[in-house]
């Protein structure tokens, strides 16, 4: 079997790479070792950047998005009961739209089983070979029997765990991790947002965050310790916690339920240079993770596959390796603002062990500054509506 892009997981990354090397003529596989309903089963954020929706349009896959996801022009942050409403609209003339990862993934994949092109789900010890030489080559076990892919080049869309970047000799690596001391709690509720737009809280007990899938489903966090387990949370505990720690007003309206899921997430930061290896890229989860603070790890997975499949398409079109040879400065550019921008969320917003009076009043301050500051609040509109892909 041969082709010319192999591409290593069906998470967003790898479909929506997928989809735009389809749109420039060019033949790519797509190997993943879940089935598709288990890909489509994981329950991820899901507010896409200005860009990242021009993405989906761009690629025809805008419909759906457009008729059921949510326009939000803002987003309140919430300091010990304060608030202060951020205008990304008045502040950048820019918004963001709420509409889940689970329902992107799944318009990728109706679109990938409509086209002519591969996809082989449930493929286990999917293994890149021989990408330091000309001939790199893609092998899985199916059913029993060892497949063998040749390409030009391979693609690590295979999240933080997977195989790609595991295959990189450690030496050619430098990795940069944060590990943060706590996770969220996250809740699935079929009952209306508690607000019109996201709410992002701090208090003294902890991160809390009020999110939504549509009109009728909610989605809420808050933040626990390390080491805490979903089943000394009930339903109960979780409300309770929650209203302690938004706005009194919110606390007042929200309306609570029998959550529908309900699972705690680890947090951490983490960045692996440089994204290339020969003919092996990485790209998404498999080369970087940030904390969900800002909601940047999917929108990072569709920036970075842009770029990488702008570059594909310039080798294949003109023989120019220029792209390919400049992917990783570019994409790491973004990506490590997004890192500091997820990053400064979280260090504001949640509470670490270590924070003590000194470290809270500076979180305090962080946000009175927010509150007093137009450009403060620019700032913050500007990040979260999204950076542009050009390389500053
Ligand atoms: N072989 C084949 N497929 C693999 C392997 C492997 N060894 N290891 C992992 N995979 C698959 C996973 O099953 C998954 O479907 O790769 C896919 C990776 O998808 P994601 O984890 O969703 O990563 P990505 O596509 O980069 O999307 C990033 O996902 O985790 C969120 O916050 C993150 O929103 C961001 C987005
Ligand atoms: C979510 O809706 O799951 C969500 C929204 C915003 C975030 C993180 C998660 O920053």
């Amino acid at each position: 079997m041969r082709t010319q892009v192999a591409i290593i997981g069906a998470g967003p990354a790898g479909l929506a790479l997928g989809r735009l090397l389809e749109k420039a003529g060019i033949d790519n596989v797509i190997l993943e070792r879940k089935s598709g309903e288990y890909v489509l089963s994981r329950i991820r954020a899901g507010v896409l950047e200005q860009g990242s929706a021009d993405v989906l349009d761009r690629l025809g896959l805008g419909a759906r998005m457009h008729a059921e996801g949510l326009t939000h022009h803002g987003v309140d942050l919430c300091f010990d009961g304060d608030i202060q409403h951020i205008d990304f609209t008045a502040l950048v003339g820019r918004h963001v739209t709420v509409y889940g990862q689970t329902e992107v993934t799944r318009d990728l994949m109706a679109a990938r089983a409509a086209s002519s092109l591969t996809t082989i789900y449930e493929a286990d010890e999917v293994t890149p070979h021989d990408f330091d030489g000309a001939r790199p080559r893609v092998t899985w076990r199916k059913d029993g029997v060892t497949h063998s892919l040749d390409c030009d080049f391979i693609v690590g869309c295979d999240g933080f765990h997977g195989v790609a970047r595991a295959s990189i000799p450690e030496r050619a690596l430098t990795l940069f991790d944060r590990h943060y001391p706590f996770g969220w709690l996250g809740v699935m509720v079929d009952q209306p947002p508690v607000s019109d737009e996201l709410i992002y809280a701090h208090h003294e007990r902890g991160f809390a965050l009020c999110s939504m899938r549509s009109m009728t489903r909610s989605r809420y966090y808050v933040q626990v310790q390390e080491g805490e387990r979903v089943e000394d949370w009930s339903d109960q505990r979780f409300w309770d916690e929650l209203r302690r720690r938004i706005n009194p007003q919110a606390a007042a309206s929200l309306r609570t339920g029998a959550s529908i899921e309900k699972s705690i997430a680890p947090l951490r930061s983490f960045v692996a240079e440089p994204l290339r290896f020969g003919a092996l890229f990485l790209a998404g989860d498999a080369a970087h993770i940030v904390p969900p603070t800002g909601a940047k790890g999917l929108n990072l997975a569709i920036s970075d596959v842009v770029m990488l499949g702008e570059a594909l398409a310039a080798f294949y079109a003109d023989k120019s390796a220029a792209g390919l040879d400049d992917y990783s400065r570019r994409a790491l550019s973004r990506i490590w603002k997004a890192e500091r921008f997820s990053w400064w969320m979280t260090t504001l917003l949640h509470t670490f062990p270590e924070t003590g009076p000194f470290g809270r009043r500076i979180q305090r301050a962080d946000f009175d500054y927010l509150r007093a500051s137009k450009a403060a609040q620019t700032s913050l509109a500007e990040n979260y509506t999204g950076l542009s892909l050009a390389v500053e």
